[in-house]
């Protein structure tokens, strides 16, 4: 397998050269499907695939890629290909699965707290491999619905396991406190509850403590946990077949130099510990750490504007097209994708939308940048265009996959009329009144303005 030396796939093939994904030059990019957009490397997204499959080879497992994180169908299609299976949160996601990868619907898990009847439908005649249950009453309902398709739905229970994640506070997701998954203690007796029940197989437990965890200690904790409850059940005569350790190992944001094949490796030995003595399949739902680093935002800086003391540099990306740093002020490293020789200077970089909340980075030491240069903003593969908005009806940027030397372009960029589209629209005969009013009142301040102004 290729390793990289650095953690990203950007780089600059020659001193003095433009900054490339892979081969290909993000200049050229540029010229060619314009700004703001989204750059992948599909060989990295493989790479980084590959590191959990060689660091889990001794046991049955499956990466089940976490959907929300980057929901390209190339990339699902990318992924799927390599034998991935999916984490889905909702219809919308499974619906992509199922367009993607149609032969991989054996191979998605179903999270959620807030599944619907429609979505449970649906998941159970696709086939899904397992739904991770976050409530009593969903189970319930999952058990209804089965009932009624004349089907066996195999379950999970997400368990709570009380564990504290080091991460940001949106994004950490295993203490008693959060809305997600069931107390780990209650957990036995709804295992027993739903034994009783012909539509239901208790087929696994899952948990997920968070996002963008650095250390491999809390997966270890939280799993030690889990497998206790495992070893239970199975002495009350439950054998559940898989255990899904969730997504949440970090990536280092600030340093290009992350040694992403050791983390994948502490990380699996970590969940190995933890999981002695138990024999079934685990399951993993990495987001961030399979797609972060292969993707890269890239925008060219509209102005250079002086306010007082501050320098801004404006871009014509916005918080629209990557909201990490305006929502959790998230550090996005950000490079010029050809840099000018002078001296670096501190400056704000921002968007165009009209928020002060608007912003890539703040007090940020930049190499020199003029009108006209394009920036990089690096690790923004994952939970970048996903959380995209038509914010200040700015059409969403386009997405490139880079394979090889292989530019593909794998979403448009949006336009004006498909943000129009599904909104009302004064009806023709109406719009034509509206012209003709435009027209007259046209000519009326044309009267009205001395000659020859
Ligand atoms: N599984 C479940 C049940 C999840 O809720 C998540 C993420 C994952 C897997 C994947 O986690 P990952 O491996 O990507 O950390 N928008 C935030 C991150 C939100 C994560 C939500 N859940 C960000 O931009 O940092």
């Amino acid at each position: 397998m290729a390793q990289h030396s650095s953690a990203r796939p950007f780089h600059h093939p020659q001193p003095g050269s433009a900054l490339a994904c892979g081969a290909v030059s993000l200049e050229a990019l540029a010229r060619r499907y314009g700004t703001p957009l989204y750059v992948y490397s599909a060989d990295h997204m493989v790479e980084r695939l590959a590191l959990f499959q060689q660091a889990l080879a001794g046991r049955e497992h499956l990466v089940c890629y976490a959907v929300k994180a980057n929901s390209a169908l190339a990339i699902l299609n990318l992924l799927a290909g390599r034998g991935a299976g999916f984490d889905i949160v909702s219809g919308g996601e499974l619906e992509r699965v199922l367009a993607a990868a149609p032969e991989a619907a054996g191979r998605v898990v179903f999270s959620g707290v807030g599944k619907t009847a429609a979505e449970i439908d649906r998941a159970l005649t696709a086939g899904i491999l397992e739904f991770n249950v976050e409530s009593e009453a969903e189970l319930d309902l999952l058990a209804a619905r089965a009932r009624k398709l004349k089907m066996r739905a195999r379950f999970a229970l997400r368990v709570n396991p009380d564990v504290f994640a080091e991460t940001h506070p949106y994004i950490s997701t295993g203490l008693r406190e959060h809305k997600f998954g069931i107390g780990i203690r209650r957990a036995p007796a709804i295992y027993k509850r739903a034994a009783r029940n012909r539509w239901l197989e208790a087929h696994g437990v899952s948990v997920h403590i968070g996002s963008q965890i650095r250390s491999a200690e809390p997966f270890g904790a939280a799993l030690e946990r889990v497998n206790k409850l495992v070893q239970q059940l199975r002495r009350q005569g439950i054998v559940l077949k898989t255990v899904d350790a969730g997504g949440g190992l970090g990536i280092d944001y600030h340093d290009g130099s992350f040694d992403a094949e050791a983390k994948a490796a502490e990380y699996a030995a970590a969940l190995e510990r933890a999981l002695s003595g138990f024999e079934g399949r685990l399951l993993l739902e990495p987001g961030r750490f399979l797609v972060a680093q292969a993707g890269a935002l890239v925008t060219r800086v509209l102005y250079v504007k002086q306010n007082g003391k501050k320098t801004f540099v404006v871009t014509d990306a916005a918080m629209n097209d990557l909201i990490r740093p305006a929502l959790y002020q998230a550090w996005h490293e950000i490079v010029p994708v050809r840099p000018r020789a002078g001296k670096a200077r501190i400056v704000d970089v921002v968007g165009p939308v009209c928020e002060s909340g608007d912003f890539f980075a703040r007090d940020r030491k930049l190499q020199p940048v003029e009108p006209g240069d394009l920036l990089a903003l690096l690790d923004a593969g994952a939970y970048g265009m996903a959380q995209s908005s038509n914010y200040n009806t700015r059409p969403r940027p386009a997405e490139v996959l880079v394979e090889g030397a292989k530019p593909r372009l794998i979403r448009r960029r949006e336009t004006l009329a498909d943000l129009l589209a599904p909104e009302w629209m004064p009806a023709k005969a109406d719009s034509a009144a509206i012209e003709r009013r435009r027209l007259s009142a046209l000519a009326l301040s044309a009267r009205r303005r001395p000659l020859g102004v």
